[in-house]
């Protein structure tokens, strides 16, 4: 439901994260169930590495970022005061044919004017081409209806913006045909459960949509600890969930997703400006560090106008994906509202006491949130690569290639004797790997002619291959107790001393 049109290199990325173990649709032999994913060996790796370097790169390696790992369900007052109860809603929209659900901002309509006058409407869900699909689709109805006269560009308007009398006129995405769509509701995003035995008003509690209260909520509890002073951060890694309407483009919109947030403190009269700009240049270095393409980086700026009352500004840090180009990381200033809501509603002082200056105040924050299935996705598509390389035989074929920085590479080192059926390599090969294995993930394997078994690890995004052959055990003496090194992405084969090889891979792995 809802997906967007055929994207070849999307479709590519998929059927590799299936086929090689990195994400999976949770439940597969249950029929799936939409928004909901599984990574299976690769991905599960792939993500660990990603959420420890952002961990040791946010918290232990600063001074001024200390951890937290909240609850999942917190008191349901939390969310009353942060206001999500009131106002974490999608305008969603009913198709009664299809009995499809939509966002509303998702579906795109225009009139179809010719000759200055409406004669009908078309429409699409979003997508990278939508004026262009919605143009195309105008023009196929005034030629499907023999409609004389000049056909108008299209004028693009999402659903929220149609008026009382367009709604039964517009064409369902789901059937195409007009009078099915329902007027647009606010749907309430947060999943609810029950707390203990009883199952009624008292007892609904909510599965948290967002990491970011935990740190507001604990912010007393961490300060009292003494250990931080202003500025400061609270940073967390944990499981969200959202009842999204339109979960789609893989894992990008999930219902169950995990986030990396940091609640970053500052004095009320600190430069707001300065620290916001400081964690939009901290967050994009970081993302080039793990192997996101900085080419298909680029900043949002949320205009004035659409930011919340409290909200002092926002920037996005948007990613091309093949589907087109969405948020991955947002860097909000959001001035003292959630600690002040949180004082309001719990009747606990959030206030601040600055030792040098004797002054007290509700502390401000510059918050930089995103999801790690989000980083996850743009790594594996900046990763994604074809080359040409020689075959056994020397005939050039498409090699598909995941090119991962190493420090993200969900195996770091493959390790290969060069025939299964001399026990002496197999012996050495298994000495090599035991010497490697308690310092980076190691994988050993033997089956199949050698340069499947390298074609295998590209496709791994393993970024180091070592193989142990006859030279190895001294059949050349001069080459005794040395392997191969091939490295992944220039598919150089070097011969490196087994003495060497463990600080060599560290090196170039951290
Ligand atoms: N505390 C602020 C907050 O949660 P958000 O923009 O709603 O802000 C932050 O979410 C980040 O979490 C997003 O930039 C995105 O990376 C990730 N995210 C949000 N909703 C998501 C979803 N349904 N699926 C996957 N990731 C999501």
């Amino acid at each position: 439901m809802a997906e967007p049109k055929e994207n070849p290199l999307m479709e590519k990325i998929v059927s590799l994260c299936k086929r090689r173990g990195f994400i999976f649709q949770s439940s597969e032999i249950y029929g799936g169930i939409n928004g909901f994913w599984d990574y299976g060996p690769l991905g599960a790796e792939l993500k660990k590495n990603i959420r420890d370097c952002w961990w040791n790169d946010m918290v232990r390696r600063r001074d001024d970022v200390v951890g937290l790992e909240s609850s999942i369900i917190m008191h349901p007052k939390v969310w009353e005061a942060s206001g999500h109860v009131g106002g974490f809603t999608d305008p969603m929209v009913d198709c009664k044919t299809s009995k499809q659900r939509f966002r509303a901002d998702q579906i795109f309509f225009s009139s179809v004017v010719v000759d200055g006058k409406t004669v009908d409407y078309v429409s699409v869900l979003e997508s990278e081409r939508t004026a262009e699909e919605l143009q195309e689709k105008a023009e196929t109805l005034k030629r499907r209806k023999a409609i004389q006269g000049k056909l108008d560009p299209v004028r693009p308007r999402d659903f929220t913006e149609a008026r009382p009398e367009e709604i039964p006129l517009v064409p369902s995405p789901a059937t195409g045909e007009p009078g099915s769509l329902m007027p647009p509701r606010a749907f309430n995003m947060m999943f609810e459960t029950y707390v203990g035995a009883l199952r009624d008003e008292s007892a609904i509690a909510y599965l948290r949509p967002e990491t970011a209260q935990g740190m507001f909520v604990d912010f007393k509890a961490i300060l009292d600890t003494g250990r931080v002073r202003i500025p400061f951060g609270i940073a967390q890694i944990g499981k969200s969930f959202r009842n999204e309407i339109t979960p789609r483009n893989f894992t990008f919109r999930s219902r169950e997703f995990e986030q990396m947030e940091m609640e970053y403190f500052i004095s009320d009269q600190d430069d707001w400006e300065k620290w916001h700009r400081y964690w939009i240049d901290w967050c994009r270095e970081w993302l080039v560090s793990v192997g996101v393409a900085v080419a298909h980086l680029s900043e949002y700026n949320h205009p004035r106008e659409k930011l919340a009352f409290y909200s002092k500004g926002t920037t996005d840090i948007m990613f091309r994906y093949p589907f087109g180009e969405q948020e991955l990381w947002g860097i909000a200033a959001r001035g003292d509202y959630d600690l002040s809501q949180h004082a309001k509603f719990s009747g606990t002082s959030m206030i601040y006491f600055d030792e040098a200056t004797k002054r007290r105040y509700i502390p401000h924050v510059i918050e930089p949130a995103v999801g790690v299935d989000r980083i996850a996705l743009a790594i594996l598509c900046s990763a994604y690569n074809e080359d040409q390389a020689p075959d056994e035989k020397g005939n050039l074929e498409t090699r598909v290639v995941m090119r991962f920085h190493p420090r993200i590479a969900p195996v770091k080192v493959a390790v290969f004797p060069l025939l299964k059926n001399k026990p002496e390599l197999v012996q050495k090969a298994k000495e090599v790997r035991d010497l490697l294995r308690p310092h980076m993930t190691a994988f050993y394997d033997e089956a199949g002619a050698i340069g499947r078994r390298y074609r295998r690890q590209d496709e791994a995004g393993t970024p180091f291959g070592v193989t142990i052959d006859f030279d190895t055990l001294g059949e050349k003496p001069e080459l005794k107790d040395t392997v191969t090194l091939r490295d992944r992405d220039t598919m150089k084969q070097d011969r490196v001393g087994i003495s060497d090889l463990l600080p060599l891979l560290l090196q170039k792995i951290r």
